[in-house]
């Protein structure tokens, strides 16, 4: 009998435990307005042509099906130059690694996968970026999903907006990452 009742209040106090916890955890609150860390960069894409090898930093593996009008199924894999401010030429302060492909039917649209990676005096390590793209918006919120280095284990929010267009050739979009989650 001793047994049993030291049983039940051990349960019940693991339950109650678990509980408070839980609680806890949900009350934590987010203020948008402070992220822990915030960069504003400018992204270069240079679409690889078949004749611009020494200036490409991206190519598509895969071309548009004829799935509707949109590019749909073409698969894009990048390496490209990040900069400070809005000029192609200037000295990058991180690369974007990654892959976008197209998958609108009605709608030109994308879905991609990033990783930021910093590698210079200020910044060692890499942000991840994943979700929902639609290019055609001016604003898109993209989620930081975690990072490593100076950046493990964080979270946040990238507002990606379209700086430039020029045809299928080149395109540049400001980046306005805000983290949430900062242990360094
Ligand atoms: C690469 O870009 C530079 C600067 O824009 C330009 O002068 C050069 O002609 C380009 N090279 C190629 C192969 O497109
Ligand atoms: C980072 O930079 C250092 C110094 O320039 C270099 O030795 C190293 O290979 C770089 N690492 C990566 C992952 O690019």
């Amino acid at each position: 009998m001793a047994n049993q009742i030291y049983l039940f209040s051990l349960i019940f106090f693991s339950v109650l435990l678990y509980q408070s916890t839980t609680i806890l955890s949900f009350q934590k609150s987010l203020d948008l307005a402070k992220p822990c860390k915030r960069f504003v960069f400018h992204l270069h894409n240079v679409a690889y042509d078949g004749d611009n090898m020494d200036n490409a930093t991206s190519a598509a593996i895969v071309n548009p099906l004829g799935l509707g009008d949109f590019n749909f199924g073409k698969f894009v894999i990048m390496d490209n130059p990040v900069t400070m401010d809005q000029n192609y030429l200037s000295k990058p302060v991180a690369r974007v690694q990654g892959f976008f492909f197209y998958h609108g039917k009605a709608k030109y649209d994308t879905w991609l996968s990033w990783s930021v990676a910093f590698n210079s005096t200020q910044h060692k390590g890499t942000l991840n970026i994943m979700g929902e793209n639609p290019f055609m918006e001016p604003t898109r919120d993209l989620q930081v999903v975690g990072g490593t280095g100076d950046f493990v284990m964080t979270r946040g929010i990238a507002m990606f907006m379209t700086d430039l267009v020029e045809g299928n050739k080149y395109f540049r979009i400001k980046m306005d990452i805000k983290l949430y989650e900062c242990y360094y």
